[in-house]
């Protein structure tokens, strides 16, 4: 098999990559180790930047979208039982966020490479990258019970965190900066109206919890619990007690309870691989970064990612240079370090460790309390979690 770009994974990265080629002419090959219904219904990110909302309109991907995604304004801080609300457009000059699940972006993306783009192969796992150095590197993959090749003018490895793409970066090149965190998310998913109308995050000196929503009917929420918990062991009625206690507020604030339908458990992890590009191979998303999910930065990085390798390769066809392909590493680092920051931030913010003093408690409480009183401080995060500017 022969194709120009070849496309490991179709999460997010991988299937918009997909679509932005097509747009421009250019034909790839999409490769999935899982099936269609797995990569459909894995539950993850829910919040789409500004930025991530405009490509995905522009790719032919924000029709139901923009029909039944949801635009918000603002986030709530909570802490010390009282109640911020950062006001995004006001703070950053008209800018917002889009509640609309990974799952329905996956969804929409997967449908239109299937009616309109290149093959898409499902259950067709990635074995290895070689030749990543010459000018025609290969993809071996199964697919059917059978062994077969990917030949490519290109390989962008969007094959998450526990791809084999990074795998073929020799050890004297990559370079690994990580932090892992001792503690995890406990996430559930419940049929219930969101008990508020915009994302809450909480700092309770139990842990951090956070309401977010997938949809008017359907609640999104997350507690803090330690990093080797198992999820089945919290009940249905112990997951709302700690809600309820975490969320608490001095004013009658109330949380809604409902039938939780999903519950599972997600470590924390800040993680960056260096550099972004080896050869021909390119990596893109959780491939290359994860961030600890606290400001929702994971999938709209990985946006970022494929986008930026887009223009680069359009680029490269329209004048023969090489240029941007040659800056895809440094580009994309400069946006992926001020998400690290950010998502470093916000989860020592608001997370207390197993390990904290009280002077700990006291400081996540004074940064907290220093962006409820200063507009340059909360336009600061306001900035960060709208999203930071494409180059
Ligand atoms: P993935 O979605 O991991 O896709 C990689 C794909 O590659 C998968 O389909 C996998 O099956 C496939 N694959 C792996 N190995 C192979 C192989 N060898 N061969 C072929 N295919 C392979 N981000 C946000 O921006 N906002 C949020 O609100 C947010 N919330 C989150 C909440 C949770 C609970 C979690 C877990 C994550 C959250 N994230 C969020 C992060 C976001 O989900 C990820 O950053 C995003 O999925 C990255 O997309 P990706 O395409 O790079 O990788
Ligand atoms: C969601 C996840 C996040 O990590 C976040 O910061 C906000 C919302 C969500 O899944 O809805």
């Amino acid at each position: 098999m022969r194709t120009t770009v070849g496309i490991i994974g179709a999460g997010p990265a991988g299937l918009l990559l997909a679509r932005l080629l097509h747009n421009a002419g250019i034909d790839s090959v999409v490769l999935e180790s899982r099936d269609r219904s797995y990569v459909e219904h894995r539950q993850r990110a829910g919040i789409l930047e500004q930025g991530t909302v405009d490509v995905l309109r522009a790719a032919g991907a924000g029709e139901r979208m923009d029909r039944e995604g949801l635009r918000h304004d603002g986030i709530e801080l909570r802490f010390a039982r009282q109640r911020h609300r950062v006001d995004f457009p006001g703070l950053t000059g008209g800018r917002s966020v889009t509640v609309y699940a990974q799952t329905e972006v996956c969804k929409d993306l997967i449908a239109l490479q299937l009616k309109e783009g290149g093959p898409l192969l499902f259950e067709a796992e990635a074995l290895a990258v070689e030749d990543a150095e010459s000018e025609r590197p290969r993809v071996r993959f199964r697919h059917e019970g059978r062994e077969d090749v990917l030949e490519c003018d290109h390989v962008v490895g969007c094959d998450g965190f526990w791809g084999v793409a990074r795998t073929a970066f020799p050890e004297s090149l990559a370079r690994v900066f990580e932090r892992t965190y001792p503690y995890a998310w406990l996430g559930v998913l419940a049929d219930v109206a969101p008990s508020h109308d915009e994302l809450v995050y909480a700092r309770h000196d139990r842990g951090f919890a956070l309401l977010s929503m997938r949809s008017p009917s359907v609640s999104r929420l997350y507690l803090q619990v330690p990093a080797d918990t198992d999820a089945e062991d919290w009940t249905d009625e112990a997951v709302w007690d700690e809600l309820e206690r975490r969320f608490e507020t001095a004013d009658d604030w109330r949380l809604e309870r409902g039938p939780i339908t999903q519950k599972s458990v997600t470590p924390m992890r800040s993680y960056v691989h260096e550099p972004m590009r080896h050869g021909r191979l390119f990596l893109a998303g959780d491939a290359a970064h994860i961030v600890p999910p606290t400001g929702a930065k994971g999938l709209n990085l990985a946006v970022g990612d494929v986008v930026t390798f887009a223009r680069a390769l359009v680029h490269e066809r329209e004048t023969g240079s090489p240029e941007l392909l040659d800056a895809y590493s440094a580009t994309c680092l400069r946006r992926v370090w001020q998400a690290e920051r950010f998502s470093y931030d916000m989860t020592s913010m608001l997370h207390p460790g197993p390990g904290d003093s009280p002077f700990d408690a006291r400081l996540q409480l004074a940064r907290l309390g220093r962006i409820a009183s200063s507009r340059a401080a909360e336009t600061d995060l306001a900035e960060a979690y709208t999203g930071f500017p494409w180059e």
